[in-house]
């Protein structure tokens, strides 16, 4: 158990609450601060401003041991402050670090240590920044320590608790080791570092996820045009402890509030240093490309998709969160919506209001579907798994499945009567035959 100490935190956002709920999940006494006086209002009333799984438990819990404030000064007797603040792309694609210098500039001033922790990720050089506004301000005594956060949404609270690592970058020793301190209690390899390399250790985890993501959708486009089929192809790869068996799942591109930003953060931040990234556009570029495939899927099997009906099934950018932000559901409905579809969408947590304009949300995955000449799976949920029923048959017009996230059996969806596209799967071969015919002709596992 880590000795107790008093945490202030920045943001009341995803990544501020599962760092606070953690942190006093460990022992520690937290005071958590946003802008937003309805979000501090409703976590003092337990409610979440949000869907986290495990969360609520985590904050309801430690419910003694939690503050919630509007007012940064409640953070001066705090012994590390966590920046947990959003750090969104500028037009330019820079990262947006002005709500970084807007904590800074509600720092309390305090006249002993405060060690200031940057969760939120930054470009590299951002300490440096740091560590200058803060002497320009005065504020001599505070330490600094970049600290990234590696929480994937859905399952941050586990990340948190049983890290891969926890990566520690400071300019004076006793800040990394206060701050390695902070998580005693948690079992995990520790990497000391150096502030910079802190900071480009979390860019370049996230840029290689998405160039593994990239890379099998494009192996998956490769498959669709020989015959392969890329699930079979992912586990054969995935299965050399070399390479390892994760984020190999082919689909509709990633989304979320970290790869796409991140990634055009790193890229700026490498031609602002006069460096071309290659790979890393080429990355981006495989993922925005990669959405509007479903288009041209939906284009072979209903032609011209004026007048058609789409349900869209799911809508956040991945299964497990109500998160919409750069949600590849966003793309396809404004894509169908630009070529005269109707579209429908269901989702079980997302709600898009003006950011689907023009959509019609349905309850169920069935009045979703009703009357339409195509599914598409958007987002792998769960409660999509038995989609290929002789009920949602019935249901469509047109029984078609494009399934963004190979979430079905094509075998099993073509014999319950569907026309079927997954994502680097075979499917014009097996189109029309009988269905006693396909399980034969299906690659055995
Ligand atoms: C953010 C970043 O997007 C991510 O890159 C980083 O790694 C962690 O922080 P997230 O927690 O998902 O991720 O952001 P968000 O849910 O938008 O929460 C930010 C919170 O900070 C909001 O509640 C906002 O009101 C608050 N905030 C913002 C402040 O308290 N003060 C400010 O000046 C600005
Ligand atoms: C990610 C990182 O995993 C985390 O370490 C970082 O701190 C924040 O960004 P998150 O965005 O919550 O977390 O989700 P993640 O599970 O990594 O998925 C990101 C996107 O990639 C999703 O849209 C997901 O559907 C997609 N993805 C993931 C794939 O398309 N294929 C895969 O094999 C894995």
């Amino acid at each position: 158990m880590a000795e107790t100490r008093t945490i202030g935190i920045f943001g009341a956002g995803w990544v501020g609450l599962v760092t606070g709920g953690c942190f006093a999940e460990l022992g520690h006494e937290v005071i958590v601060r946003d802008v937003m006086p309805e979000r501090i209002a409703a976590l003092e009333a337990g409610r979440m401003p949000f869907h986290e799984a495990d969360l609520p438990e985590v904050l309801e819990r430690n419910r003694e041991r939690i503050r919630y404030t509007l007012d940064a000064d409640d953070l001066a007797e705090a012994d590390a402050l966590f920046i947990c603040v959003q750090t969104p792309p500028t037009y330019s694609g820079d990262a947006d670090l002005s709500y970084v210098w807007t904590a800074l500039d509600h720092l309390p001033r305090v006249d002993r240590r405060q060690i200031l922790v940057m969760k939120s990720t930054v470009p590299v050089g951002t300490g440096e920044k740091v560590r200058a506004a803060l002497q320009a301000r005065d504020l001599t005594e505070a330490g600094y320590v970049s600290n990234p956060e590696f929480l994937a949404e859905g399952h941050a609270v586990r990340d948190f608790l049983n890290p891969d690592r926890i990566v520690i970058g400071s300019f004076a020793e006793e800040d990394g080791a206060a701050v390695e301190a902070l998580y005693d209690g948690i079992e995990a390899p520790v990497v000391r570092t150096d502030v910079a390399s802190a900071e480009m250790i979390k860019l370049a985890a996230n840029a290689f996820l998405m160039t593994r993501i990239s890379f099998i959708n494009e192996i998956a486009n490769v498959c669709e045009a020989v015959g392969a089929d890329v699930v079979e192809v992912a586990h054969g790869i995935g299965l050399d402890h070399r390479l390892g068996k994760h984020f190999l799942r082919a689909g509709i591109g990633y989304g979320g509030s970290c790869f796409p930003k991140d990634s055009l953060a790193l890229k700026q931040l490498a031609s602002n240093s006069g460096y071309h990234f290659q790979l890393l556009a080429a990355v981006i570029e495989v993922n925005e490309l990669q959405k509007r495939r479903v288009i041209q899927k939906l284009q072979k099997h209903l032609g011209k998709l004026r007048g058609k009906k789409v349900a869209l099934l799911g809508l956040a950018f991945k299964a497990g969160t109500d998160d919409l932000r750069e949600a590849p559901s966003l793309v396809l409905a404004s894509r169908l919506l630009a070529e005269g579809a109707e579209v429908r969408a269901w989702d079980p947590v997302a709600r898009p209001g003006e950011l689907m304009k023009g959509a019609v949300l349905s309850d169920t995955v069935l009045d979703a579907v009703r009357g339409a000449d195509a599914a598409v799976i958007v987002t792998e949920w769960d409660e999509l798994r038995g989609l290929a029923s002789r009920e949602v048959q019935e249901a469509m017009a047109h029984p078609l499945i494009i399934d963004g996230r190979n979430l079905l059996d094509p075998a099993e969806a073509r014999s319950a009567g569907f026309a079927y596209e997954g994502i680097g799967r075979p499917s014009s071969p097996f189109e029309g035959l009988p269905e006693t015919a396909e399980p034969e002709q299906r690659v055995s596992r």
